[in-house]
């Protein structure tokens, strides 16, 4: 008796083993460079939100849900789906097919080879503790331009990084760095942002950070909101 049933566990075992194994067939090396597509909106450390909330402890957690993230959408909030490998294959696949109205911008991935591969990185990038994960820029060596995606920390600024005075006459923008150095912009070029995050900058202590690929287009980023008008004199001359 005690036999049978030791065999009958046995075979159901290995049926559980294959079956996952099957299901698991992703690839997680190539799955990390496709979550390039997404790194510039997503991180996979908790509560680091972007353009898009966290990843982080993805699996099983209901759609719209994290605590941290404040823009979601409607649809996403009232959607009544829990992420799992289904769930976000669809997802991946057309995500305005799965929630109509959801605000991600991003057309999906249609390879199914690519999703499997995705799904198996993120299965394991999203558990909490992630080595993965805490490597920050999963693709390693590519200068953070696949994985990561991560904004700078501009706590810590070099001097030619860190406004002192914002002046503005005209059209144009005159940003004096701290080392001294005027860069001007023409007004529609420069960009006036700000980050309350343990990334963004010290109060008053606003960052010129290089935008765009040309050379004319840059931001500064404040502390706060109140911090902007109070930085710029209007001044020709
Ligand atoms: C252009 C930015 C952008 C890109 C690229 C992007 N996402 Fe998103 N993603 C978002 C935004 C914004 C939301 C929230 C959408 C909403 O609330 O309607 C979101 C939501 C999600 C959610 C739901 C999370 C939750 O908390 O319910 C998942 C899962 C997700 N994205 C996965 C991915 C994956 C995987 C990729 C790459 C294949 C990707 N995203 C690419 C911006 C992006």
């Amino acid at each position: 008796m005690y036999a049978i049933h030791a065999t009958a566990l046995a075979i159901l075992a290995c049926l559980v083993i294959t079956s996952q194994s099957s299901a698991a067939e992703g690839n997680p090396a190539r799955g990390q460079r496709v979550f390039g597509a997404c790194a510039a909106c997503h991180s996979l450390q908790p509560d680091q939100n972007m353009t898009g909330p966290s990843l982080a402890g993805l699996w099983d957690r209901k759609a719209g849900t994290l605590e941290s993230f404040s823009r979601y959408s409607s649809a996403l909030k009232s959607a009544n789906v829990v992420w799992n490998e289904k769930t976000l294959d669809d997802w991946i696949t057309d995500p305005q097919q799965v929630v109509p109205g959801n605000q991600m911008t991003f057309p999906g991935v249609k390879d199914a080879k690519q999703r499997a591969d995705l799904l198996a990185f993120l299965k394991q990038a999203t558990q909490p503790g992630s080595q993965i994960a805490q490597q920050g820029a999963p693709m390693g060596g590519m200068g953070g331009m696949m994985g990561g995606g991560q904004a700078p920390n501009l706590k810590k600024l070099d001097a030619s990084d860190r406004v002192q005075e914002i002046t503005y006459c005209k059209d144009t923008y005159v940003v004096t760095t701290a080392n001294g150095d005027t860069h001007k912009f023409w007004e529609r070029n420069l960009r006036l942002k700000t980050d309350a995050s343990s990334d963004g900058p010290e109060k008053n202590a606003p960052a010129l950070v290089a935008a765009g690929m040309m050379g004319d287009r840059a931001d500064v980023i404040f502390a706060e909101p109140g911090e902007i008008s109070a930085f710029i004199t209007v001044k020709c001359g």
